[in-house]
């Protein structure tokens, strides 16, 4: 049985359709990842299958049950990080966290997600004087205190630092290493990358791709040549060139790199010439995001 299950689902705010007949399922132990665009429909279908707002249209299912009626016994098998959170300011990490616990039948130790989450030097900090990054921690030490089945993070790593995201995607794969399955949204296309195993691509309330991240790389072929333009000589075009994003760099795509890169370094060592900072490159996850939500 799937983890979660959505078909054809529906949701108006209004005369404004921000989900238009999405489906998609997720197995259990699977991380999911729900990619698109500011405003796509991502934080509606999540609060939708969290229990957090109505549906028009569609069915719904989360661990075998309908959200909108489930009751407590849900929520106590699901952890959620929301996109906007709301935590008690006053108190401290560790009593925010001790509170949530209270929630669930069989809790993980208070200190033990504390230290997880990296805030173990802020356990006694109120959270009112966190930073940003480290209250979004906190957000991630409640979804999972209650040691829960299923897990919705919406946004987890916004405002992270370089380090507190790597920290965070080593939590997720930890989580997903005891059989957890997990709905994330993000807009870090190597989030997505490092951790999913599938991806759906959802743009203005409908669903456009879903698949592995290495599925929809695949999609496309060519590879990308680049490397410093030398002065004084016109370069062989062994591709189409295309802008090379930094001042000074060229840059070529080709689907065909094995002869185009010996045309191209043939002819730089015929002239004894150095192709300074030369890359070879697959397009990533980002490309063919960015092409599939192209022209939002
Ligand atoms: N409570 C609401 N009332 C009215 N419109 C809403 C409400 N919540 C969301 N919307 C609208 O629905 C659309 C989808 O919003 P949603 O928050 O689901 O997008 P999102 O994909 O999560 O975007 P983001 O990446 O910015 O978080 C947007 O156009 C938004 O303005
Ligand atoms: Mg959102």
């Amino acid at each position: 049985m799937a983890a979660i299950v959505v078909e054809e689902l529906r949701k108006s705010y209004g005369s404004l359709h921000a989900v238009r007949g999405v489906s998609f399922s997720v197995e259990p132990g699977e991380v999911f990842g729900l990619l698109g665009p500011n405003g796509a429909g991502k934080t509606t279908i999540v609060e939708i299958l969290e229990g957090y707002r109505r549906r028009d249209h569609g069915r719904v299912e989360v661990l075998g049950a309908d959200p909108a009626t489930a009751g407590r016994d849900l929520r106590r098998r699901v952890g959620m990080v929301l996109q906007e959170c709301a935590v008690e300011p006053y108190l401290t990490v560790r009593e925010v966290v001790e509170l949530h616990r209270g929630y669930y039948p069989k809790p993980l130790p208070t200190d033990d997600v504390i230290e997880l989450v990296g805030l173990k030097e802020k356990a006694r900090v109120r959270v009112k004087r966190l930073s940003g990054g480290q209250q979004r921690r906190l957000d991630l030490a409640l979804a999972l205190i209650g040691d829960p089945e299923l897990l919705f993070l919406d946004e987890p790593t916004t405002g992270f630092d370089p380090s507190a995201r790597r920290n965070a995607w080593e939590i997720v794969r930890g989580m997903r290493k005891l059989g957890k399955t997990i709905l994330l949204t993000t807009h870090y296309m190597d989030e997505a990358q490092n951790l999913t195993d599938r991806v759906c691509v959802v743009s203005a309330g409908e669903v456009v791709r879903i698949g592995t991240p290495a599925s929809l790389r695949a999609e496309r072929a060519e590879t990308r040549i680049q490397f410093v333009r030398p002065d004084g000589v016109s370069v062989p075009e062994v591709g189409e060139v295309v802008p090379g994003g930094e001042d000074g760099l060229m840059a070529m795509i080709t689907e065909t790199p094995t002869k185009a890169l010996h045309e191209l370094t043939a002819w730089a060592v015929a002239r004894g010439l150095e192709l300074e900072r030369l890359e070879v490159s697959q397009p990533s996850l980002e490309d063919v995001y960015l092409e599939l939500t192209g022209d939002e």
